[in-house]
């Protein structure tokens, strides 16, 4: 009999993009697919733990055990998180946050003729990981960092400006949307990298490194 890494856990996880709008039909998001945060919050289930997934608009279904609860904007994300982050043993912080909301969302469908050409602008939106990962009896946090260039500088820093123990790094290009991805685990003894892995089992990997750093008692 092999107990179950996560059992009686509380695990909770942000997954996907945000969308946020620009008018009633059209939004600012990004290329996450979700896949990543889905097959997380499928692992720690498999693993024993009670999961809570707050994502943004995906295409997926939702894994089988794992409470959804569906948001579009980063600051939906935010207040459903801060909600819930009591009840948390563990955040797993894998959405592809918009960094920035629209100041001025139009009340009505922007009209090419009538509008012009609109100007948006646009106001910071809260970092729910460095906000969770500041509360004083919060749950235990892992981030996420998605690059193009200079992973491991890119994902060290920001593993230490949201005093994060554990941040997982990844190439933004080769694994948004696609099946499989290698990720990269910093931590405060370095950095861990994962061969390509198909993002299913790559899951479960990461559940069992992020686990056995949690039971270790790193802390950033
Ligand atoms: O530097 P960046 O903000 O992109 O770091 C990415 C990590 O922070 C990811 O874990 C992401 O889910 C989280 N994040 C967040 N809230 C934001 C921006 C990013 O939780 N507003």
């Amino acid at each position: 009999f092999q107990p179950k890494i996560l059992q009686g856990k509380h695990v909770l996880l942000t997954a996907g993009p945000t969308a946020e709008p620009i008018d009633p039909v059209r939004v600012l998001s990004n290329r996450s697919s979700g896949k990543t945060g889905y097959a997380l919050a499928r692992a720690a289930w498999e693993a024993g733990a009670t999961v809570t997934m707050v994502s943004g608009p995906t295409a997926l279904p939702t894994p089988y055990g794992v409470t959804r609860i569906t948001v579009d904007t980063a600051r939906q994300m935010h207040e459903a998180v801060m909600a819930r982050t009591r009840d948390a043993d563990l955040f797993i912080a894998v959405a592809a946050v918009a960094d920035w909301h629209i100041a001025n969302p139009s009340e009505h469908k922007l009209k090419k003729g009538k509008d012009g050409t609109p100007v948006l602008e646009f106001v910071p939106n809260p970092d729910i990981l460095a906000e969770v990962a500041a509360l004083e009896q919060g749950p235990w946090c892992v981030g996420f960092a998605a690059e193009t260039q200079a992973l491991r500088d890119h994902a060290e820093a920001k593993r230490r400006r949201k005093q994060v123990p554990v941040l997982i790094g990844n190439d933004a290009q080769s694994t948004m949307d696609a099946d499989a991805a290698s990720y990269t685990i910093f931590d405060d003894a370095g950095h861990t990298a994962l061969p390509v892995l198909p993002k299913q089992e790559a899951a479960r990997r990461l559940i069992a490194e992020i686990v056995r750093r949690w039971q270790s008692g790193d802390s950033a």
